[in-house]
């Protein structure tokens, strides 16, 4: 068996060379950062009735226990099962422990916390989830398939999210909304709205958290902030209908449609201090999108400027301008697409 210690538990799993969905026991150190991440999280919320709903080593239940919470902890591997009692045990936690299909759990009980955090893509398990949400409850969800998410795959993301996808310079927020859609979609037929509260893209997943909003009237406001997104190859991009991009001419391609309302909220993250990401995602803009400086600059022929020169730049000529957490060389603002382009250019002198 190995041993890891992480945060205020300990476990054990079967002995492992390299992680993979086929070892006995899934159990992912780099995970590690999300596992803290969903902690804060869930202490904000100040709910109790958690489920974490594909648990494999029960490392994800036993932090949330740890701090107070009443888990539920299921998977569908047997061999999970019997580490998920063992290091409950080493943990002193008392858990619920469920061996079935997270489908059929979640069918059968509603909780105030679900953890989604499946191999690959979530879509196969979303209307069971929404079904298992109780009033005023929350939502994590973690999505790896990051493919088809962020645009790299159309027909894969046709086909699970409903959703037509292209290659974008700003791939990995295009990745989070095209997950917060398939959710979005999944809970307004049954009057079920959201509020997003934090959004990341870290390694090989998109992580979103979110609060449900029970009334028809949030349904329907979600919905409609899903609208198409026209994208041109020079990095212009605009959600106004354009066959042709009105900054080079070359024709558009369209997305259609995702999400393009907050991915955060400063309501929900205001008290919530000292996390890194938690902190950047505070001072980010949120408007739909990014310029990716390395994009731009080697479509458009310059010299990728700083980040922070551009973002300084922008701001003194009176826009909002930002880094981005999706992005190390992304910066979002409410700059005309020419704005930022010519500031890029601008800075090349300097
Ligand atoms: C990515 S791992 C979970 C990792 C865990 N949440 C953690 O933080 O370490 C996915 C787990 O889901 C389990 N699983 C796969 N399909 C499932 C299903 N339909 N219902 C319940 N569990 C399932 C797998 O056995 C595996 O343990």
């Amino acid at each position: 068996m190995m041993k890891f210690t992480e945060g205020k538990a300990v476990i054990t799993v079967p002995e492992f060379e390299k992680i993979t969905s086929k070892s006995e026991v899934f159990y992912n150190p780099d995970m590690s950062y999300d596992r803290e991440l969903s902690l804060i999280m869930f202490k904000a919320s100040h709910k109790r009735k958690v489920c974490d709903a594909f648990s494999g080593s029960g490392i994800r239940a036993i932090l949330y226990a740890l701090e107070g919470a009443h888990v539920t902890a299921n998977d569908r591997n047997p061999c999970a099962l019997t580490s998920i009692k063992e290091n409950a045990e080493l943990n002193n936690v008392s858990l619920t422990v469920c061996n079935e299909d997270a489908n059929l759990l979640l069918r059968r009980e509603t909780f105030e916390v679900i953890d989604v955090d499946p191999f690959g893509s979530p879509v196969y398990y979303l209307d069971s989830v929404v079904n298992g949400l109780d009033y005023d409850s929350y939502l994590f969800v973690t999505a790896t398939d990051v493919k088809a998410l962020c645009g790299f795959a159309g027909k894969a993301a046709l086909r699970k999210y409903g959703i037509k996808t292209v290659k974008t310079p700003f791939s990995k927020e295009l990745g989070a909304r095209v997950l917060v859609t398939a959710i979005l979609r999944e809970a307004a037929k049954y009057g079920i709205g959201f509020e997003v509260l934090l959004s990341y893209w870290k390694m090989h997943y998109i992580r979103v958290f979110m609060h449900t909003q029970h009334s028809k009237k949030a349904a329907f406001t979600c919905m409609n902030m899903v609208n198409p997104v026209y994208v041109c190859a020079c990095g212009w991009f605009s959600s106004r209908t354009a066959e042709f991009c009105p900054y080079c001419g070359r024709e558009t391609q369209c997305i259609a449609s995702v999400y393009l309302g907050p991915l955060k909220s400063d309501r929900f993250l205001h008290d919530i201090a000292g996390h890194d990401l938690i902190d950047r995602v505070k001072r980010e803009l949120d408007t739909p999108f990014y310029h990716d400086t390395h994009y731009l600059a080697s479509f458009h022929g310059f010299q990728p400027p700083r980040v922070k020169d551009l973002i300084e730049r922008l701001v003194m000529k009176g826009y909002q301008a930002s880094p981005t957490v999706f992005c190390s060389t992304g910066v979002k603002s409410d700059a005309p697409f020419d704005e930022v382009v010519k500031t890029c250019f601008d800075l090349q002198t300097f």
